[in-house]
């Protein structure tokens, strides 16, 4: 234990009081003692307790006052209470009112000291808990997004002046420029940021599944439909929605959402009942939506309603002075990825001739290229040699494995080139891409660099 818990322990009788202090002091504790309510309270002002052990029945002041009171000073505390032997009602009465636990006079000292034990192992993960979530609160933040250049400073300006609305927000770019970072720094930099974080991608799902997934269906509904689900919207209920992709939305969809949009609430595929949302909707796309719906593939109210705020994520071809800080942040991560890799930091003639590169896949094929520059290296310090093998080994990272060649390959070489793209895919975690393969790990080494015998 890092630090010594803090108890108080309060009875109007004070020799019991004496008697269980001592024995939680044997256990380890710090204990204070105090033989009234008011006292209690009085300590509370100058200590801070991990737990409070109180009796319920004391004189002026009772034990339920005291355990409201502690209540509301701090709703996490535990508070154990100790009562008469029959007194189980009032034992009921101050679990209802948030006591962790209650004991019956007499009471053996091992079974308080074990209950007191629990109490604060439980607070202590629950903290450990929260800690973790604004962890990863931050991560997801605004801090996540790294750059300084002028263009990214606009974008940080523009993320936290929409965070603090609920107005619905486009947010448009090429691939890999960080959409979605931006979409969830907007979530949790914003006042919904305790609500969910909800993200869906249009593309993925044909259009009755997709919206099924969006809206939510009754049991029975359609085909497969075996149980009733409530529908990303509704999770997404005093949060943020991310359709990402709205580009790829079907126009029957587009319809739906746009109702649900204006109403402001949601009917399940199949359903009669309506549910009340209140939902930020952020939108994303590569795409030109507004040459969309001059194609009539686009409903142009929905863009409206979309396109309150317009946010472009810029091209990384056009934030060059970003490239050796975002390196750096990838260097970072990579390593902490491959820590038995000898690639400890990349040379300046590399990262110049990064500088010059055009980009088209962006961050993400940045964030690709420095991982294998340091899977694949093999000394402290990568240089533009390596980059030049590392690209003559054939493309990054793309979304889709194309299986298109000019002239028939080996299905060796096939299986070779695949396995590189999944594990790119999984941002260079081999035991990733080997479940995901349905491989060993060893067989993804192997045969990832097109030996032995292909399936
Ligand atoms: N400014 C940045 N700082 C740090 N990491 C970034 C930045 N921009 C993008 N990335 C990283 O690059 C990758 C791609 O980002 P993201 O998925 O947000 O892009 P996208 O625009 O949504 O791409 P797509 O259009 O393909 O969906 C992610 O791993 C993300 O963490
Ligand atoms: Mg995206």
């Amino acid at each position: 234990m890092p630090r010594r818990a803090r108890i108080l322990v309060v009875d109007d009788q004070l020799e019991m009081a004496r008697v269980l202090a001592d024995d939680l002091t044997d256990a380890g504790y710090v204990v204070d003692v105090a033989n009234s309510a008011a006292m209690a309270l009085e300590q509370t002002r100058h200590h801070l307790f991990d737990l409070v052990i109180s009796d319920l029945r004391m004189e002026q002041v009772d034990g339920f006052d005291l355990l409201k009171q502690l209540k509301s000073l701090d709703p996490d505390l535990p508070v154990v209470i100790m009562t008469a032997f029959g007194a189980i009602d009032s034992a009921v009465a101050a679990i209802k009112l948030g006591a962790y636990h209650y004991v019956t006079k007499p009471f053996r000292l091992d079974e308080v000291t074990a209950i007191v034990g629990r109490a604060l192992e439980e607070r202590q993960l629950r903290t450990e808990n929260r800690s973790l979530k604004r962890l990863a609160t931050e991560r997801s933040s605004l801090g996540a997004i790294v750059g300084r250049s002028a263009p990214m400073q606009r974008l940080f300006e523009l993320i936290e002046r929409v965070s603090r609305s609920s107005a619905s927000v486009l947010i448009c770019g090429e691939t890999g420029t960080g959409k979605e970072l931006v979409a969830k720094a907007i979530h949790f930099s914003g006042t919904r940021r305790e609500g969910p974080f909800v993200a869906i991608n249009c593309t993925a799902l044909p259009e009755a599944l997709l919206e099924s997934e969006l809206f939510g269906h009754v049991k029975g509904a359609f085909t497969g439909a075996t149980s009733a689900r409530h529908g990303l919207f509704a999770e997404a209920d005093r949060g943020t929605i991310l359709l990402d992709e709205i580009g790829d939305m079907p126009l029957a969809v587009q319809a739906r959402l746009l109702r649900v949009l204006e109403e402001g609430e949601v009917r399940a595929v199949g359903s009669d009942d309506v549910r009340r949302i209140d939902v930020r909707v952020l939108a994303a796309t590569n795409r030109d939506l507004a040459l969309a719906v001059r194609e009539k593939t686009f409903r142009q109210d929905l863009f409206y309603r979309l396109n309150v705020v317009p946010i472009t994520v810029p091209p990384l071809r056009d934030r060059v002075t970003d490239i050796p800080l975002l390196v750096e942040h990838f260097l970072d991560s990579a390593r902490h990825r491959n820590p038995e890799g000898p690639v400890r930091e990349l040379a300046p003639d590399l990262i110049a001739a990064l500088a010059a590169r055009a980009w088209p896949g962006n961050v993400r094929e940045l964030e690709n290229l420095v991982e294998r520059l340091v899977v694949t290296g093999n000394a402290p310090r990568a240089t533009k040699v390596d980059l030049d093998r590392t690209l003559a080994e054939g493309p990054l990272a793309d979304a889709s494995f194309d299986l298109r060649r000019e002239t028939i390959v080996s299905l060796r070489q096939l299986e070779a080139e695949y396995i590189a793209w999944a594990i790119s895919r999984c941002d260079g975690n081999k035991t990733r891409a080997a479940e995901l393969l349905g491989i060993d790990v060893s067989t993804i080494h192997r045969r990832g660099k097109g030996q032995g015998e292909p399936t």
